[in-house]
């Protein structure tokens, strides 16, 4: 099996799929863009397929890989697929698409190469079946992933249908959400789960439409990632519809109370709304507390302190709001250009506010904040004790970790 995922993020879901499936840790091989598993047999694969799906919070989908094989033409890849026994895993009543990706493909047309890959399954099945499946590029039952790299043609099977950071609760998005794999790899990165360590508090003070918040509930309560959502396994022949009810009764039956209260704010009210919105949605509304308020000026939501999680306004399109806002539009209104505001406008002043908030109020929390600015300690003036790069889909970012300490007061 093959697990894509956001780039540097592999020894997290290597990890993360070793937990969930149990195999010994040599079955489980951390790649670039993904993380390979090893299953003994058909039985197995079949039953990890359903679990994987169930219970991942960080891989982008689920893929069986069919095989590999070294290519040099469109005619070699039309060769490869024909000998696969696609009709092991569907019927020509199912629908499907071949999806390509390559990185250094010699082949001057990668449509041409997925339409060979099409040809070759229509045909094996027509020879076969004397009917042939259709194509349907928006909605398909099935779709087969073509990767070619400069001489390996790989063809795999995905069994996730919609990528996996759709949980199924989202309906409220606010302007920039996070992907729900990249909050819970940050949530996972940061070291906090409250199901193994201490059940340490976990605060995002800009929680936008509720993603970190969400996730770290869920984990709290012990809710499956898939456990609201379908699954395009559930098309595949060899679909075994009573274990997969077995298998979400028992990922039902292992939710909890919350092991750690989490907490989210932020300061547009439409967005808690969102948040609130989401979180009912996703089970969880009882095990996260959301309230509105500037992140400058909200004090710790509980005595003990606990994490940050947070990916923080940036950038002119999602610029801090609340009093550092307001200190920017007053320089606006006082003749300041728009390229003068982005400028000046880079939040310099709401890190470097945020910062001597936090110093004053949250000695002993760490905060884990992730961002495209390279520059984010220096405008906290904080110095980071960890950088985990991080890819937000094509931007490169890195999760700073801050220990928060009370600010030095001059000695006597
Ligand atoms: C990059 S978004 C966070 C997105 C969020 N993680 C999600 O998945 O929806 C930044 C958020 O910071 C909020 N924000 C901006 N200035 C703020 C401030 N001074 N205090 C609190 N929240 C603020 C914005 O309203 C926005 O929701």
């Amino acid at each position: 099996m093959f697990l894509p995922c956001a780039a540097q993020t592999e020894p997290f879901v290597a990890s993360e799929t070793q937990r969930i499936t149990g195999v010994p840790q040599q079955a489980v091989l951390s790649q670039r863009g993904g993380v390979r598993l090893q299953v003994s047999d058909m039985d197995a694969l079949l039953v990890q397929i359903m679990w994987l799906n169930l219970h991942s919070r960080m891989a982008q989908r689920v893929l069986v890989a069919l095989a590999e094989r070294p290519y040099r033409s469109e005619d070699d890849l039309y060769a490869f697929a024909s000998d696969i026994a696609w009709q092991q895993w569907f019927t020509p009543r199912q629908t499907f698409k071949v999806e390509v990706t390559a990185s250094h493909s010699p082949l001057k047309s990668l449509n041409f190469a997925a339409l060979r890959v099409k040809d070759a399954i229509a045909d094996r099945f027509r020879a076969l079946q004397g009917s042939r499946p259709s194509v349907d590029t928006a909605r398909p039952h099935v779709r087969i992933y073509l990767h070619l790299d400069a001489e390996v043609a790989y063809l795999s099977l995905d069994t996730s249908g919609e990528p996996l950071f759709k949980r199924g609760w989202r309906e409220d998005k606010g302007d920039a959400p996070l992907k729900e794999t990249l909050a819970a790899t940050m949530i996972a990165a940061a070291g906090w789960n409250p199901a193994e360590g201490a059940p340490v508090p976990l605060y995002d003070p800009c929680c936008g439409s509720g993603t970190i918040v969400i996730e770290a509930a869920q984990i709290a309560c012990g809710v499956a990632a898939g456990a609201r959502r379908r699954f395009a396994f559930e098309h595949l022949l060899g679909f075994d519809a009573m274990r997969w009810r077995q298998l979400r009764e028992e990922a039902s039956a292992g939710e909890h109370a919350p092991l750690a209260p989490v907490f989210g704010s932020d300061v547009a009210h439409r967005m808690v709304d969102f948040a609130r919105r989401n979180a009912e949605r996703a089970g969880v509304a009882h095990a996260v507390q959301l309230r509105g308020g500037d992140a400058l000026q909200r004090m710790p939501p509980s005595s003990t302190p606990g994490v940050i999680v947070m990916n923080p306004p940036y950038g002119s399109r999602i610029e801090a709001a609340g009093q550092a806002g307001r200190n920017l539009q007053a320089r606006r209104s006082v003749g300041f250009s728009s390229r003068e505001f982005s400028e000046g406008g880079d939040g310099a002043e709401f890190f470097a506010e945020l910062a001597a908030h936090w110093k004053s109020h949250y000695a002993g929390w760490t905060a884990w904040l992730l961002t495209p600015d390279m520059k984010l300690p220096g405008k906290l003036r904080l110095k980071e004790s960890r950088r985990v790069p991080m890819w937000n889909g094509p931007i490169d970012c890195r999760l700073f970790r801050f220990d928060l300490q009370a600010r030095r007061t001059p000695g006597p």
